[in-house]
């Protein structure tokens, strides 16, 4: 092999050990992958059988969905989006990756926080970019401010931003994205923002980069708020004079996104009670395991505004979170993902606990853990 070498997602190991303790009948609960626990909205599902029935499922990108996509933006967001500057893609992650590639040159340096989601980093390496990460820690609210980004010298082409943010759910304010985006408008940081997580917040509502700048790069997905990650279905906003060209890359590289999921997604975008429904699910699921983590001794939590993810200092325990996660799926059947997924300088110290399960899988990792940490040590 001659390309770049990249890290694996280590949470995958967990899920790998996970699969293998349900295959022989021993409990498991999944709290390791970014991934709701309960599937697609249940018109969705019923809208894809009756397209199975009728539709061959050729290679499609259905204008009703970008169309759709153009009413959220103004409906949510109060920005109006040109449909053509709709592209369809297979996940956030045919996005990403559609963007660097489209955006950037070999050995350009694309700005990202540390801790943050590990594609980001693994996608830019192994398309020849570098990354350049800005450490958010808890003391910050896991926020990055203007003068982290001014502080890069020489300037980054690049900065990829989410908020709501994975892994540590930190959402910036109106004023903060702003702030950002003019820093990097000034020094001709082109920004890609990650909006995966929104629709998934607890008290108030994430702004889109939209709102304050158009020229952005906005991503989204039908992975998150509506639960259909296995149905690889995302799209991407962008500027409308690199529309086309944008959508070059993504047809050459991807061809069109999965057509059953599309045809689904358009039926999950009206089903607003039910993904409401489960987005206070995930807020009492928060609200309880910040609590019970509490009772633990796990304390070192900055409550997350938005997504799925509590992302806990378990320094008191471990100073290997990989060895952690390991032994708390073998031992006790909990899935976390270890820390050193997103940070790979502190994260030997942290574990992220996704609360997109039921509130019984909740209480149940709860239970376990309560009865395996008094005794656990190194
Ligand atoms: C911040 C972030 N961006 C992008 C992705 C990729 O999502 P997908 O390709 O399923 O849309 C994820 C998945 O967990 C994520 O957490």
């Amino acid at each position: 092999m001659r390309g770049p070498s990249v890290t694996p997602f280590y949470a995958g190991d967990i899920g790998v050990r996970g699969a293998a303790r349900v295959r022989i009948g021993l409990p498991f609960i999944p709290m390791h992958y970014g991934q709701p626990s309960a599937g697609a909205p249940p018109a969705a599902i019923a809208t894809a059988q009756r397209v199975l029935d009728r539709d061959p499922l050729g290679y499609t990108e259905l204008l009703e969905l970008r169309e759709k996509i153009v009413a959220y933006y103004a409906a949510t967001h109060g920005v109006d989006v040109h449909i053509d500057r709709v592209l369809l893609t297979a996940g956030a992650s045919a996005a990403l990756v559609a963007a660097y590639a489209a955006l950037f040159r070999p050995g350009d340096r694309v700005a990202m926080l540390r801790p943050g989601y590990p594609a980001y980093r693994n996608s830019l390496t192994a398309l020849r970019l570098e990354p350049v990460e800005i450490h958010c820690g808890p003391g910050q609210g896991f926020h990055p401010t203007p003068a982290q980004l001014e502080a890069l010298q020489p300037a980054p082409q690049g900065f990829v931003v989410a908020s709501p943010a994975n892994p540590t759910g930190a959402m910036l304010d109106s004023q903060q994205l702003s702030a950002l985006l003019s820093t990097c408008r000034a020094r001709g940081i082109r920004v890609i923002s990650d909006e995966i997580y929104h629709g998934i917040s607890f008290g108030r509502r994430a702004v889109s980069a939209l709102e304050i700048d158009s020229g952005t790069i906005v991503i989204n997905s039908f992975s998150k708020l509506y639960r259909m990650p296995g149905w690889r279905l995302g799209w991407m906003v962008v500027p409308r004079d690199w529309a086309a060209q944008i959508h070059s890359y993504l047809i050459n590289m991807f061809l069109t996104p999965s057509t059953l999921a599309q045809h689904a997604a358009i039926a999950a975008m009206d089903e607003h009670e039910d993904l409401e429904r489960w987005v206070r699910i995930y807020e009492r699921n928060r609200s309880r395991l910040i609590e019970g983590l509490a009772t633990l001794g796990i304390t070192r939590i900055v409550p997350p505004d938005g997504a799925f993810y509590l992302y806990a200092d378990i320094g008191h325990l471990t100073r290997d979170s990989m060895q952690f996660c390991l032994r708390a799926v073998d031992e006790i059947g909990v899935g976390l993902a270890p820390g050193i997924d997103f940070d790979p300088v502190e994260g030997h110290r942290f574990v992220r606990f996704s609360f997109a399960v039921t509130p019984d899988e909740i209480e149940g990792a709860l239970e376990r853990l309560a009865a395996w940490l008094p005794h656990y040590s190194e």
